[in-house]
């Protein structure tokens, strides 16, 4: 059974002062997650992230389309007690401390007074916060309020946890902890579904990533089938140590290291390259293809996807 199936959940926001402008924010969205996977929602600012998180958490009506969240219907009332939500930009009560705050919100959702009496000290040193129980959140920094949102979410022990933005506005270092609790809850059986526009952190986490922009979702899969297939670079390395002139043309990126020679060249140029190397009777040792990170392929898809749109508009007119 997968953790969530969306099945063409689509909103247009009313905008303007009479309500009367539609705006589009998602296009009919299909999207399957399971069990136990890391799932990474990637996009830029205004890409529908947050609208798609508030859709399936039911804080906002879809225009059409529905979805199933752990086999039932994404509405019914069941299902909260299987979720957890970090909003993107949570907002707590700043004189509280940490176990007020979680006995507060476990009351919202339903926890029994045994249940948060035991669970509250277990949360709060899972995300850390243990040493901090008796200092509001006034005086907590942003990683710290994170991590006192992220035990919020995981206070009632959900099978799957909706983050949105869960690294924003974090320092490295804070940007690793969160990524390490989040591997924490898969180890546990989890289902993570987040948010992001920040590649490198969705690079070394998830399992699959969507990709979406402009309220269309542009591609699914593992993000090292993702970034294999786009971004043709090959590096060949040859006993050398000559650098015949053409392949010096070709690219200037060659070194040398003892008697052999490395260089990466587009995939397209990839037989001239190796022709260029057999006249030269040079011996081809390895030939790998170059994986670009998931920023280089996030940038260069969405410049395709602008271009692509430019060319259509101006064939309209
Ligand atoms: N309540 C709202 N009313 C009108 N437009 C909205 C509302 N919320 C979001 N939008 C618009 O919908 C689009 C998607 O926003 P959002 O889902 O917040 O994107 P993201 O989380 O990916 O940054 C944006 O163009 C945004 O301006
Ligand atoms: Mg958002």
């Amino acid at each position: 059974m997968p953790a969530i199936e969306i099945l063409g959940l689509e909103k247009t926001y009313k905008v303007g002062f009479w309500r009367k402008r539609p705006k589009r924010a998602l296009h009919p969205l299909h999207l399957t997650v399971e069990e136990g996977e890391i799932f990474g929602f990637l996009g830029p600012n205004g890409a529908g992230k947050t609208t798609t998180l508030k859709l399936l958490m039911g804080l906002v009506f879809p225009t059409a389309g529905s979805a199933r969240i752990l086999g039932r219907e994404w509405t019914d009332p069941a299902v909260k007690a299987q979720i957890g939500f970090l909003p993107e930009q949570p907002y707590f009560y700043d004189y509280l401390t940490a176990p007020e705050l979680l006995d507060y919100y476990g009351q919202l959702s339903g926890v029994s007074g045994a249940d948060r009496k035991r669970r509250i000290p277990e949360v709060l040193s899972q995300v850390g916060l243990s040493d901090f129980k008796g200092v509001q959140l006034r005086k907590f920094s942003k990683g710290m309020l994170q991590r006192a949102g992220i035990a919020q979410a995981i206070l009632h022990d959900p099978k799957l946890v909706f983050f949105d933005e869960p690294m924003s506005g974090l320092d490295p270092i804070g940007r690793r902890e969160v990524r390490d609790l989040m591997e924490q809850l898969k180890q546990e059986g989890k289902t993570v579904f987040f948010s992001t526009h920040i590649l490198s952190d969705a690079e070394s986490l998830c399992d699959r990533v969507a990709i979406i922009h402009k309220g269309v979702l542009r591609s699914v899969g593992a993000v090292e089938d993702l970034t294999a297939t786009v971004q043709g670079k090959v590096e060949l390395v040859w006993q050398g140590p000559q650098i015949p002139a053409f392949m010096k043309a070709l690219t200037s990126d060659c070194h040398v290291s003892g008697d052999t020679v490395r260089a990466v060249v587009n995939e397209k140029q990839q037989d001239a390259a190796i022709d260029a190397l057999r006249r030269e009777r040079l011996r081809l040792i390895a030939m790998t293809p170059v994986r670009t990170s998931l920023e280089t392929y996030f940038i260069e898809k969405l410049q395709h996807i602008e271009e692509s749109v430019a060319a259509a508009a101006g064939s309209d007119r």
